[in-house]
């Protein structure tokens, strides 16, 4: 498949199906915004749930929060986004002013708009944060910015966090949400947008005596990333590259960065990064230490790893993933866990009332457990077809002998093979399923 077509394939099917659509569409739409559909809201909040159960309810190390989106300005002072450390260079073709980030193209080369030569003004940095006013009065005191990391949240309640949880380090603290930044390019469908969401562990370690200690932590949050991605998201890990940030292209707080590639359609980008921000955080915060040991009593400013994944990139990766073409056939080989449907229950025949019937007591039934679709348009065929273009693994249908033997035909998504179950083992078979 040709890999820019594949791009398009996947934004015509993600429109076609509910994945994603165009933002604020009838108004002609909203650069770079998005909005998830009904399914892809189930995809979207099938990969939040793997994370938070893997790393917050599944680890006796982590708790979570949920923090405000707009949090006091000098937060953003004492982290140092306000600064030039979250600025990104831009230069301006002086004939058509588009804008473009200098460190993404040679300025030396014509306008990739307009075509113009030597048009560039010099760089200048533009800070990324979204600025708002909070309250009616739109003046400087009131100035205030949507959060461009979740990160800082678990910072800012370090402090609250430890006095009602009683944890003792290690522990990591985890959030998923929005967050907001200016992005001077954004592009590449929801890969990269102004408003996105994170999930985000800040996982707070004891003062590093020796090296091998922060990096011990680090190591076990790069497992930690690679299973996930492996386990959780079903990626081929030959699609997924390492990098180690330079020391000049790390952001202003980190003393190790590493990027996880992906080779996306449109080349290999950052998926997640993992960074070792020391203690950089906390003491910009908290004036004194906010942490004492219980044996010695002595306080201290523990130091942080933070393993940072992208949603909505999640999503993204795992959708290129997923997409096949066999001959006609069109499928989302998404794993079992993270598909937006479990199964899909027909009747053979939607004029047959006893079909009907004995279909719908399933279906109502098997949606207590899962998320589950109902067909009962056109053919067998048409159905199989529209439930494999949003990956649904199962597919099971109401037939005659349904009534008299009591049980259904499942049909797998990936093999297409076809086998009977009975009606009263459905629910086990499905979650057995559901690696
Ligand atoms: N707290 C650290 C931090 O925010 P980052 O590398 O700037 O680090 C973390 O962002 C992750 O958030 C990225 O690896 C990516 O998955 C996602 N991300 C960042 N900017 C994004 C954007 N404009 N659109 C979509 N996802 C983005």
């Amino acid at each position: 498949m040709e890999i820019e077509n594949k791009m398009e394939k996947i934004v015509s099917l993600c429109k076609r199906r509910g994945f994603v659509f165009p933002g604020s569409e009838i108004y002609g739409g909203m650069a770079n915004s998005w909005d998830y559909g009904p399914i892809g809201v189930e995809l979207k909040n099938n990969v939040k749930q793997s994370w938070w159960k893997r790393f917050v309810q599944g680890r006796d190390d982590m708790v979570g929060i949920d923090a405000a989106l707009i949090m006091n300005p000098k937060v953003w002072e004492a982290s140092g986004h306000l600064s030039a450390g979250f600025a990104d260079p831009l230069v301006e073709c002086k004939k058509c002013h588009t804008r473009f980030r200098s460190d993404q193209i040679d300025v030396s080369a014509p306008c990739a708009n307009c075509g113009a030569k030597n048009s560039f003004t010099e760089a200048r940095m533009f800070n990324l944060m979204f600025k708002t006013f909070v309250g009616p009065a739109e003046e400087d005191a009131n100035i205030a910015y949507f959060r461009p990391e979740t990160a800082q949240a678990m910072f800012v309640d370090f402090k609250n966090v430890l006095d009602t949880s009683r944890k003792t380090l290690p522990f990591g603290i985890g959030q998923i949400g929005k967050a907001f930044r200016n992005e001077i390019t954004p592009g590449n469908f929801i890969f990269r947008t102004r408003e996105f969401e994170q999930m985000e562990i800040e996982y707070f370690i004891p003062v590093p005596v020796r090296d091998e200690e922060w990096k011990d932590y680090f190591e076990m949050w790069r497992q930690e990333m690679i299973s996930w991605m492996k386990e959780n998201l079903g990626l081929d890990m030959s699609h997924v590259h390492e990098l180690e940030v330079e020391a000049a292209d790390r952001a202003h707080y980190s003393k190790r960065t590493i990027d996880f590639e992906y080779d996306f359609p449109f080349g290999r980008k950052e998926l997640y990064g993992l960074a070792y921000r020391t203690d950089f955080d906390l003491k910009n915060h908290f004036k004194e230490p906010p942490y004492r040991d219980a044996q010695t009593g002595e306080a201290f400013y523990p130091h942080t790893i933070e393993p940072t994944w992208g949603v909505d990139r999640s999503v993204l990766a795992v959708l290129c993933e997923a997409y096949t073409e066999e001959g006609e056939r069109i499928f989302l080989k998404l794993p079992p866990k993270l598909a937006p449907y479990k199964a899909a229950i027909f009747p053979l025949l939607k004029n047959k009332p006893e079909l009907v019937e004995k279909a719908r007591a399933i279906y109502k039934d098997l949606q207590n457990n899962f998320m589950v679709a109902w067909d009962d348009r056109g053919n067998i065929g048409k159905r199989y077809y529209a439930q494999d273009e949003i990956g649904t693994p199962f597919c099971i249908t109401v037939d005659f002998d349904s009534l008299e033997k009591g049980d259904v035909t499942v049909r797998d998504r990936d093999t297409a093979k076809q086998e009977r179950v009975p009606i009263a083992g459905l629910k086990e078979y499905i979650a057995s399923r559901l690696k």
